[in-house]
């Protein structure tokens, strides 16, 4: 449904001044029919390839196909195939949301019983009914993203691009676009949505990508790029304080065991020791051995690898470290114009 090639952007660059390079040779293929989720940090380049996608931002270099149309020499053709939510919309206030919607419907030239019927879905689709006769400029945001994917809706794109779609939203508005979005999905739209969300792509994507500094470091299903790092994490201790000596016994015992990789003492918690195993089964395996070997487990943890180790193997660093980064640089640079004042 869409293949980026090689896909460069960059912002700025007068005399004064660097440019920003916001896309680094970016490809990107995204399968008809799927949710997909694009994943990054503030700043990583996510809204930058979802406008260059939709047609409203031209490339340095690179190509742009959508539904097997070039975006860059038929512009209009893809546009009709999409519908694009963007991160920052300003509604109208002193209409209502059914108004907007019928202008909206008129843009598009759809015809008008067609037009009339297509807002009824939608409404019942997003659970509209309460409110979209009231003014826009009372709506909480909830109801303004439920109205933005309205109006990307009407002309029935068979590509939906939303952009952080549900930041800053309650709880309740953003389980309710969930499943708008699955219910898309289910019934053959393409989605493709961009997030700093783990747990939203986690929820959602059938398959993602990782973006970070302009480029695609990751890609393919959730469990794929789970089980590329590998089985589940354990930490495993024989008893509450444990000496070196012990734990050192214990890691060679371990070493031994078929399905286990990467035996490590962790010294700093009282010598428990982490370990990545290749299987469910492995973890009964080890109890066995190590009760025969008088070392019965005294307390035991496992868990999945998540979203977050993929990104910390891909980038060496967490989300969460690398949201903090962009944030520290935005405050220096902000401190750098507040001194020269
Ligand atoms: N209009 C612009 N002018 C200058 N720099 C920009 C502009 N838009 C985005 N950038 C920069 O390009 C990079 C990527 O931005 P963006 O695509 O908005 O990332 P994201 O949506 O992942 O937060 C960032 O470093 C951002 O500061
Ligand atoms: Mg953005």
């Amino acid at each position: 449904m869409i293949e980026l090639q090689h896909l460069s952007k960059r912002y700025g660059g007068g005399r004064a001044t660097a440019p920003v390079v916001a896309l680094d040779d970016l490809c990107l293929t995204v399968p008809e029919g799927c949710l997909f989720g694009l994943l990054g940090p503030n700043g990583a380049g996510k809204t930058t390839t979802l406008r260059i996608l939709c047609t409203l931002l031209a490339p340095d270099a690179g190509s742009v196909r959508v539904g097997g149309i070039d975006g860059l020499t038929d512009p209009r053709a893809v546009r009709n195939l999409l519908g694009y939510v963007a991160q920052e919309v300003a509604i109208d206030k002193i209409l209502t949301g059914r108004e907007l919607l019928t202008l909206q419907g008129d843009l598009y030239h759809l015809p008008r019983p067609r037009r009339d019927a297509r807002i009824e879905e939608l409404i019942a689709l997003l659970g509209m009914d309460a409110w979209v006769d009231r003014r826009c400029g009372s709506y909480s945001g909830g109801m303004r993203r439920r109205l933005d994917l309205a109006a990307g809706l009407l002309h029935s794109p068979r590509l939906l691009v939303l952009d952080e779609p549900t930041v800053g939203l309650d709880i309740e508005s953003r389980s309710a676009i969930w499943q708008v979005l699955r219910r898309l999905r289910d019934a053959g739209t393409t989605v493709l949505l961009s997030s700093h969300y783990l747990e939203e792509v986690e929820a959602l994507a059938d398959r993602l990508a990782i973006i970070d500094n302009g480029r695609v470091i990751a890609e393919g299903t959730p469990t794929e790029l789970k089980a590329a790092l590998g089985g589940d994490r354990v930490t495993l201790r024989v008893r509450e304080f444990s000496d070196q000596e012990e734990a050192l016994r214990v890691q060679a015992l371990l070493q031994g065991c078929t399905g286990v990789r990467q035996v490590v003492v962790n010294q700093a918690q009282g010598f428990s020791l982490n370990l990545v195993i290749e299987h469910e089964g492995v973890v009964e395996a080890l109890r066995r051995q190590l009760a025969e070997a008088d070392l019965p487990v005294f307390a035991l943890a496992q868990s999945r690898p998540s979203l977050d180790d993929v990104y910390l193997q891909a980038t060496g660093r967490t989300l969460m470290d690398a949201e903090l980064a962009v944030a520290g640089s935005r405050d220096a640079k902000a401190e750098r114009k507040q001194s020269m004042r």
